[in-house]
C-alpha cells in the first residue's frame, strides 16, 4: 500500500496515474478511523480507479487547545484498518508544516449563513478551518468525487457551498452515519470514552429519535423542550445545543412548512468528550 507523507510525492504520484484518465475518489480524514471511514472508503472503491485517503487532524479547525492535544492518533492501526478494505487505496499523511508552510492559519470563508448556526456558533473558526483544509486537499488531490459522512451533516452542507462558490471540479457525496449496537453514532471522539460512557451515550440516538416520533405532531419548540428536559435529569451528559433546522439553509424551524425538509442536530457533553448526532425528521 502507498503511504505519501508530502505533497509532493503524493501529487507527482497522482500526476501519473491521472494522465490515463481514470477518476480519483477521495476520503478527507483526521484518522482514529472506524467503520464509517472505511463505508466511505468502499464507496470510493466501488466507483473510481484510484482512491486516496488523507489522514490530517488538521489544527485550524479546533478551537479548543485541549480537544486538539486529546485526539487520538492512531497511524499505524489506520493503516491496518485501510488494508482490510483495499491495499489499493492511497494514504496521504502529511505533516503539519507540508500542508500549512509554517503558516498555520485559516482562510476566512463567507457560507452564506451555514457556519453561523450550530457547531459554527459554539465552536468559533471552526468552519473556516475545515473550509481551508479541505480546499487545500481538493487542490492537491483533485478528485473527482469526495466521500463524508452525514454525522457532520453541516460540514457536509458547508463542502458543498464551498465546491460550488470556488467552482471546484468534484461531486460531494453524503454517505449515510455508522452507529455502535447501542445506536451511538461512530466517531473517532468515542475512543476517549470509558466503556461505561460509551454504553449510557446510548441516551443521545435514543433521545433523537424520540424526538422524530414527537415531531411529527409537535412544534419545534416542543420537541427541544423535550430534549432539554431529558438531558437536564441526566447528571452525567452536558446538553450543548439541541435544533432543529431546515436541511438546506441550516436555520431553526420557527414554523413548520410542508414543503421544507427537516433534522435534529444536537452536541452533548460526556465527561468533557464532545458528541455530535443528527436525524432526518421526515
Ligand atoms: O470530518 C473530518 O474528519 C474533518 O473535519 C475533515 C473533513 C477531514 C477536515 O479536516
Amino acid at each position: 500500500m502507498l503511504v505519501f507523507n508530502t505533497q509532493l510525492e503524493l501529487v507527482s504520484h497522482l500526476n501519473a496515474v491521472s494522465g490515463k484518465k481514470t477518476s480519483v475518489g477521495f476520503v478527507p480524514t483526521m484518522g482514529a478511523l472506524h467503520a464509517g471511514h472505511l463505508s466511505l472508503l468502499e464507496q470510493s472503491i466501488k466507483n473510481n480507479a484510484v482512491s486516496v485517503i488523507s489522514i490530517f487532524v488538521n489544527p485550524t479547525q479546533f478551537n479548543n487547545a485541549e480537544d486538539l492535544a486529546k485526539y487520538p492518533k492512531t497511524l499505524e492501526a489506520d493503516i491496518q484498518k485501510i488494508k482490510t478494505v483495499s491495499d489499493t487505496i492511497i494514504v496521504f499523511a502529511p505533516s503539519v508544516d507540508d500542508i500549512y508552510h509554517g503558516n498555520t492559519v485559516s482562510q476566512h470563508f463567507d457560507f452564506d449563513g451555514l457556519e453561523h448556526q450550530m457547531e459554527g456558533r459554539f465552536r468559533p473558526g471552526h468552519f473556516d478551518g475545515v473550509g481551508t483544509i479541505v480546499k487545500r486537499l481538493f487542490e492537491i488531490v483533485k478528485p473527482d468525487n469526495a466521500y463524508f459522512g452525514e454525522k457532520d451533516f453541516q460540514q457536509l452542507q458547508i463542502v458543498k457551498k464551498l465546491v460550488s462558490k470556488y467552482k471546484i471540479p468534484v461531486k460531494v457525496i453524503g454517505c449515510p452515519i455508522f452507529r455502535e449496537p447501542n445506536g451511538l453514532a461512530m466517531s473517532s471522539r468515542n475512543e476517549r470514552l470509558s466503556s461505561e460512557e460509551r454504553k449510557n451515550a446510548a441516551i443521545i440516538y435514543k433521545t433523537m429519535k424520540q424526538a422524530k416520533k414527537l415531531f411529527a405532531n409537535k412544534s419545534a419548540k416542543e420537541v427541544t423542550k423535550f430534549v432539554e428536559r431529558t438531558f437536564q435529569g441526566n447528571p452525567d451528559f452536558e446538553l450543548e445545543y439541541f435544533q432543529i433546522a431546515d436541511e438546506a439553509t441550516l436555520l431553526p424551524c420557527i414554523r413548520k412548512s410542508g414543503s421544507k425538509k427537516y433534522r435534529a442536530f444536537i452536541a452533548v457533553f460526556v465527561n468533557k468528550i464532545r458528541l455530535i448526532d443528527t436525524i432526518s425528521l421526515n
